[in-house]
C-alpha cells in the first residue's frame, strides 16, 4: 500500500510525464512545419508517445499498489522556439528536471522504506540516463554543426537512426 505522500509524489510524477509528452509532441509539431525537419519532426513524435507510456506506467502501479492515479490537468507548452537549437536546448533541460523528479521520488521511497517503489523506480532511473545521454548527444551535434546546411539536412537524415543506437528506445 501506498503511504498518502508517496502516492501524491508519483501523482505529480505523472503529471511531469504527460507535460513531457505535451511538449514534445508541441516540439514535433513545430518541426513539421519547418522546411526539412520532417525527420526531427518524427522523432520527437515518437518521443512524445513514449513519454505517454511512461506516463501510464506509472499510473498503472499507483493503482496496483492501491492509490488512485490522478489524470493531470496540462497548460499549453510552449509551441514556437527560435532556432533548433534553442529547442533542443529546452529538450535536454527538460530530461533534467524529470531525472532530477525521479531521485526525489527513489529518496522519497528509501526514506519511506517502500522499497517496492524504490524497485519499480529503477526502470525510470535507467530511462533517464538514456534520454539524458541522447539529448546531450543532439545537442552536441547541433553545436558543432552551426549554421551549416549541409550538416543540418545530415542531421535530420540520421535523426531517427541514433534513437536505438542512444538509448535503446530514445
Ligand atoms: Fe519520461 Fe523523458 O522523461
Amino acid at each position: 500500500m501506498l503511504s498518502k505522500s508517496m502516492q501524491e509524489a508519483l501523482n505529480n510524477q505523472v503529471k511531469l510525464e504527460a507535460a513531457s509528452s505535451h511538449a514534445y509532441l508541441a516540439m514535433a509539431s513545430w518541426c513539421e512545419i519547418q522546411p526539412g525537419l520532417d525527420s526531427v519532426a518524427d522523432y520527437f513524435f515518437q518521443q512524445s508517445d513514449e513519454e505517454r507510456v511512461h506516463m501510464l506506467k506509472l499510473m498503472r502501479f499507483i493503482n496496483e499498489r492501491g492509490g488512485f492515479a490522478l489524470v493531470p490537468t496540462l497548460e499549453q507548452p510552449i509551441v514556437t522556439y527560435k532556432s533548433l537549437k534553442n529547442m533542443f536546448e529546452e529538450f535536454l533541460q527538460h530530461e533534467i528536471i524529470v531525472s532530477n523528479s525521479i531521485n526525489e521520488l527513489v529518496d522519497l521511497a528509501l526514506r519511506e522504506k517502500d522499497y517496492a517503489t524504490h524497485n519499480f523506480l529503477q526502470w525510470y532511473v535507467n530511462e533517464q540516463i538514456e534520454e539524458e545521454r541522447s539529448a546531450r548527444i543532439l545537442n552536441d551535434k547541433l553545436e558543432l554543426i552551426g549554421e551549416d546546411k549541409s550538416g543540418l539536412y545530415l542531421f535530420d537524415r540520421d535523426i531517427m537512426s541514433t534513437r536505438g543506437r542512444n538509448s535503446g528506445k530514445g
